[in-house]
């Protein structure tokens, strides 16, 4: 099929570009390219591709700069205009739109801790607000015979992006803290579950090709973590003596607030292999 990319360089963007061209005509195309927020660009691309599916992997990302005035509004340009606007395309070009969201739609305040794809979202930080208004913009088109699937992921990690500002993911980070640190302090709250991009993209490939029904998935590695239990994982299958100490989210000096728990329970699809394993085969391939 013919599928068009917008952010193919980012981390995610760039796995499913190395995954879905073996079976697929790809059009892979990154900021370089054009400014997906320049609509006429936009259009153009559309217009002349022509493409079965989009799968948008554009997103502001940055947690904490979201809850600054000035920097939410580009969050909301690009995590709910732009999926807003990708919607109505697909609409009127008749394509499968693919766009992810994320676990911090979910407060994970309250007594529960999973969550799934039919829970409503009540997001705690500007960020996850920002993806959510966007996920609605998509549901709105749904009855007009939107096709789409709309999935939320978490913690993702795998190789890095080629994007000139493509960020190192949390295992990459500990690592490299960990060669000038014999000791590390790690968050040990935000229970929820590591995504590797190439599984991701993987299940990504097996919903268009198994024809899955429209609607919503949640698609992550199984097996439930605090980032100081990622972190252990991580050294221990390194064989990598590191003191890690838990602290508590509270401890570090964040803007945006971060849900408690936020477990995205998989309950529609063949379930991802355990974070661990994935995380092996990453560090294998390193
Ligand atoms: N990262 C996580 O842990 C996580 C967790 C849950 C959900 N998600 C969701 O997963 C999806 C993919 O995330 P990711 O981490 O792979 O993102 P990413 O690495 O930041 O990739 C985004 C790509 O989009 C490009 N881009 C940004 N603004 C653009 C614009 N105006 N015009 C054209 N291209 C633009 C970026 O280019 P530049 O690098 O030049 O900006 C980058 O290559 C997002 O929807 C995200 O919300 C991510």
């Amino acid at each position: 099929m013919k599928i068009i990319i917008l952010g193919g360089l980012g981390n995610l963007g760039s796995q499913l570009a190395q995954t879905l061209e073996r079976d697929h005509e790809l059009l892979v195309f990154d900021r370089a390219d054009f400014d997906v927020l320049d609509d006429s660009a936009l259009l153009n691309v559309i217009q002349n591709a022509r493409p079965e599916i989009l799968i948008n992997c554009v997103a502001y990302n940055a947690v904490d700069n979201c809850e600054d005035k000035k920097l939410y509004e580009t969050a909301l340009a690009l995590n709910c205009e732009l999926p807003a606007r990708l919607a109505q395309l697909a609409l009127q070009f008749n394509f499968l739109l693919i766009h992810y969201s994320t676990d911090y739609v979910f407060s994970g305040l309250e007594t529960k801790k999973e969550f799934s794809e039919n829970d409503t979202p009540n997001p705690l930080n500007k960020y996850g607000e920002s993806k959510f208004l966007g996920e609605q913009e998509i549901l709105k088109q749904a009855p007009s015979g939107l096709k789409y699937y709309l999935i939320r992921t978490s913690k993702l990690f795998g190789p890095q992006g080629s994007s000139p500002q493509a960020k190192p993911s949390f295992f990459d980070i500990m690592f490299k803290l960990s060669q000038d640190k014999k000791e590390l302090t790690v968050v040990n709250e935000e229970l929820s579950c590591f995504t590797y991009t190439p599984d991701l993209a993987a299940a990504t490939a097996r919903l268009i090709s198994s024809k899955a029904v429209y609607g919503i998935y949640h698609l992550v590695n199984e097996g439930a973590v605090t980032w100081y239990d990622g972190a252990l994982e991580l050294f221990q299958l390194l064989k990598q003596k590191v003191t890690v100490r838990p602290i508590r989210g509270e401890d570090l000096t964040r803007p945006a607030r971060r849900p408690k728990f936020s477990v995205l329970q998989n309950n529609k699809v063949k379930k991802l292999r355990p974070y661990q394993e994935a995380l092996r085969e990453y560090l294998n391939n390193l």
